[in-house]
Formats: structure tokens, C-alpha cells, sequence
């Protein structure tokens, strides 16, 4: 990979599970590199050589953090020849997109700006925000495209807590507002990542890629979780047969069904489409059924204890049922979108006893440790394949006398489980 550099300084706006390993990595590529974030406690963090979060990426570099000069104060961007912004794109409890963390970030450049600046986005956007609200804020501010500015999006693939693919290894998609812009960005990006780069046609296709991607993820898990729901009937095993369909060397790729779809990308991003379409008069049915499906795998994980415990006579109401995990996905802190919390407010309702345990997330668990949550469970429903739990030998839940379990990601030793006399329900596996 060429490793040519010619600007020297970069900032990156947002320092969260996106921002903080791609400004480790300027700042490892001996780029002078900023960090702007409006958390002044991860800052503080930041500069004392701590991580704000668990990730292993980062972990095992700390040396690079301190290296990073953050800040709460927009004026450091002056500094900065490239700036990249990596704020949260979430959406409301109506899933419309929120695009005020952008739209401020925006206007932190053009009030703080240097001449020639390289602007990248690499929040998920959907296709069309830059050009239709991010380009306005510069150009609105007197800003002109290729002498003042130049803007380009690079989506952020990054997946956290793999330990194969991070940011300096994951092939990446570029498109500007101009073809001296994708130039710009594609020496940029040449220099910091160890992977093929794809210059796209334009900034929408760029934008496009990031949300097909994510797409294609929700509707593949909504298929097999709808498969799960109808194989649960069927009395199939749903992990067997998708182990068996995955032996055909192509044209099939496995997915598989839990208990609900969580964290900051796969629920989140699809709605980015479905809401932009919609303004243009498209409407994404095949995407909103994924979403609904995925949607309601929570209660049908509530609605699989309740039938366990109805199967041995046990009232939900005052009965101890242990949530086994809250992050949405194994090994990691990352509570965000965790189905994790629908479940609990689902148990709350039906006035279930509830225990919960994560030991990644220490401050919202009840108990301090595996042990003591077995011991005061009834019953249990596993959240999150963390390596502890999936580890476990299932004679630990008989010795705790534990009556019944919902293993909501299908990690648990079915068989095991069941002859040792536990009720067991798997999401597509009883
Ligand atoms: N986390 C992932 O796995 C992942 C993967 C790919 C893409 N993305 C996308 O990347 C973007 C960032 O995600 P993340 O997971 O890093 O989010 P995050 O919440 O971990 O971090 C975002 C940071 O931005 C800061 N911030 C918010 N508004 C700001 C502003 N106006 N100025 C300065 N700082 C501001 C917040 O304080 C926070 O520290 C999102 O669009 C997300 O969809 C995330």
C-alpha cells in the first residue's frame, strides 16, 4: 500500500468507539492529530492514557492514546488540514434519524476553519445528507468547494470486539465532492489503512454502500429469526439445519436467529434508508418487515420463559428469572440498542423477580459475579454469548437448582442442559 503524505495535521471529531481508534491510528502514522469531543470526562480519560471504553484495539495500543491531543475546544480544528467526523447518527423512539450531532459538528468546522481543509464524514449517513445538508451548512457559511473545502465521506465498517478486523485492516469505500477531494482522501486513507481502498462514483454511492450493508445484515437475521419462529412449531432445530445448509460451498451464508438484533449500526441504519426513500416517494417494504421481525424478538424471548414456566407450573409474577448478559453482543461493554433492555422492561411488566448479570458491565449488574448470580436464579434467560457463559458446564445451573432456561443465542449445550432435567427453549431450538 502506498504510504505518501503530504498533509501533516488531522483532527477527529467524536472520540467514541469509531473516532478513538482512527485517531490512535493518525497519531501512529506520526500524523499531528487532534481530537475534539464534547464529553470532557472521556477527554480527560483520553489524555490521562485510558481508555473510555473496553476494546481490545485499543487496549493493547494505550501507548497511542496519550499521543492524541484532545480537547472539548472547537478551535483546535484550525489546526487541522483533514478533519474527520465520526459523531453518533442515532435515531428517536419514532426511528427518524437525528442529525443534530452532525449538523453541529459541521458547524464547529466552518466557525473554527482552515483554508483547503478536507472534510470526511465517517458517521453512517443515508444517501443524499451530504450533498443535501451537509454541503449547504459549508457553502451557506460562504465556504467555496475545491479552494476552502473539499468533503467526502468514508463509511465506518468497524466492527468492535473483533479481534480479525479493525481500523487499520478493513477495506474501505471514498467518495468526494470532487475529484481533486477523492484524491485528497484517497492519499489520506492510503496512508493510515493496510487494505484495498474503492474510489466510488460519488459521495450518494459512498453513502449507499454503508446502508446496503447493514441492510443486508438485519434482513438475513430477520429471515432466520422468522425460520425460528415457524421451526419452533415444526419442531426443528434451527442451528442444526443452518449448520447443515452452510456445508453448500456457495451461494449460501450463514446467519443466524437470538433474541433480537442490538447495538449502534444493524437496527439503526436501515431506518436511514426507509425514512430517505420515503421522502422520495419509495417505500421499503422488505426493509420494514426485517425491522419489525427483529423488533420482536425480545417479547417472543419473554413470551419463550413464560411457556417454560408454565410448563412446570411456576407463576413469571415473583419468580426469580435471571438476565444472563445486557451487551448486545459477546465480549464486549457496549450496552447501546441491547435487546437486553426490552427484555427487562417485558419481565418488569409481568412482575418477574429479575437479577441481572454482565460481567463486562458491572455497575448495571445486580450480583458481582457468575457465582452468585446462579445461585439466586429460578430461572434464566441468556442475553449475550459472552465466552463466561457459553464456557459454562451445564452442571453448574443443576447444582444451583435451576429450573428453566431461554438461551437467547443458542450457545448453550442443549442436550446437556435437557438431561440433566432443565427446561430449555433456544430461539428455533427446543
Ligand atoms: N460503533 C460501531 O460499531 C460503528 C461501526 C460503524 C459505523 N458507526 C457509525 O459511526 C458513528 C459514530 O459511532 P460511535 O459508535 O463511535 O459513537 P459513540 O457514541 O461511541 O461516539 C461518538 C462520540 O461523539 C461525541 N460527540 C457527539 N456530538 C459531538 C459534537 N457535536 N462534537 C464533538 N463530539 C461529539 C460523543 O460525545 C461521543 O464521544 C455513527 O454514525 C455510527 O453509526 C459505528
Amino acid at each position: 500500500m502506498a504510504n505518501e503524505k503530504k498533509v501533516q495535521s488531522v483532527a477527529i471529531i467524536g472520540l467514541g468507539y469509531v473516532g478513538l481508534p482512527l485517531a490512535m491510528r493518525c497519531a501512529e502514522k506520526d500524523y499531528e492529530t487532534y481530537g475534539l469531543d464534547l464529553d470532557k470526562q472521556k477527554v480527560d480519560m483520553i489524555k490521562r492514557g485510558e481508555s473510555p471504553f473496553k476494546e481490545k484495539f485499543i487496549e493493547e495500543r494505550k501507548a497511542s492514546l496519550k499521543k492524541i491531543k484532545a480537547s472539548t475546544d472547537p478551535a483546535i480544528l484550525k489546526h487541522a488540514d483533514i478533519v474527520v467526523v465520526c459523531v453518533p447518527t442515532p435515531v428517536d423512539e419514532k426511528f427518524f434519524p437525528i442529525l443534530t450531532p452532525l449538523s453541529s459538528a459541521m458547524e464547529l468546522i466552518v466557525k473554527n476553519h482552515k483554508a483547503g481543509q478536507l472534510i470526511m464524514i465517517e458517521s453512517t449517513i443515508n444517501p443524499g445528507i451530504c450533498d443535501e445538508i451537509l454541503m449547504p451548512i459549508l457553502v451557506q457559511a460562504g465556504l467555496k468547494e475545491g479552494a476552502d473545502f473539499f468533503l467526502g465521506h468514508c463509511p465506518e465498517r468497524i466492527n468492535p470486539g473483533d479481534i480479525k478486523w479493525n481500523v487499520s485492516n478493513i477495506p474501505r469505500v471514498l467518495g468526494a465532492s470532487s475529484p481533486k477531494g477523492l484524491e485528497m482522501a484517497k492519499k489520506f486513507y492510503e496512508s493510515i489503512i493496510d487494505a484495498p481502498i474503492k474510489l466510488m462514483g460519488s459521495i450518494k454511492e459512498a453513502e449507499a454502500c454503508k446502508v446496503v450493508e447493514n441492510s443486508f445484515r438485519d434482513i438475513n437475521i430477520a429471515f432466520v429469526n422468522e425460520l425460528a419462529k415457524s421451526f419452533d412449531k415444526l419442531e426443528i432445530d434451527i442451528k442444526n439445519v443452518i449448520d447443515g445448509a452452510a456445508t453448500k460451498p456457495f451461494a449460501f451464508m450463514a446467519h443466524y436467529p437470538g433474541r433480537g438484533v442490538g447495538g449502534h449500526c444493524i437496527p439503526v441504519d436501515p431506518y436511514y434508508l426507509i425514512e430517505r426513500a420515503k421522502e422520495s416517494g419509495f417505500d421499503h417494504k422488505f426493509l420494514r418487515t426485517a425491522r419489525e421481525i427483529n423488533n420482536s424478538m425480545p417479547n417472543y424471548t419473554v413470551e419463550a420463559m413464560q411457556d417454560l414456566l408454565n410448563e412446570i407450573k411456576l407463576p413469571m409474577k415473583d419468580t426469580t428469572i435471571g438476565v444472563m448478559g445486557l451487551s448486545y453482543k459477546a465480549n464486549v461493554d457496549d450496552l447501546r440498542e441491547s435487546p437486553a433492555i426490552k427484555i427487562i422492561s417485558e419481565l418488569k411488566k409481568k412482575k418477574a423477580k429479575i437479577i441481572r448479570y454482565d460481567p463486562f458491565i458491572k455497575k448495571m449488574s445486580d450480583v458481582p459475579d457468575l457465582k452468585t448470580f446462579l445461585k439466586k436464579c429460578t430461572a434464566i434467560i441468556l442475553v449475550t454469548n459472552h465466552s463466561e457463559f457459553a464456557t459454562l458446564d451445564p452442571k453448574e445451573f443443576k447444582k444451583n437448582n435451576i429450573k428453566a432456561i431461554v438461551d437467547g443465542m443458542n450457545c448453550l449445550e442443549k442436550e446437556k442442559i435437557k438431561k440433566l432435567g432443565i427446561k430449555y427453549h433456544g430461539i428455533g431450538r427446543k
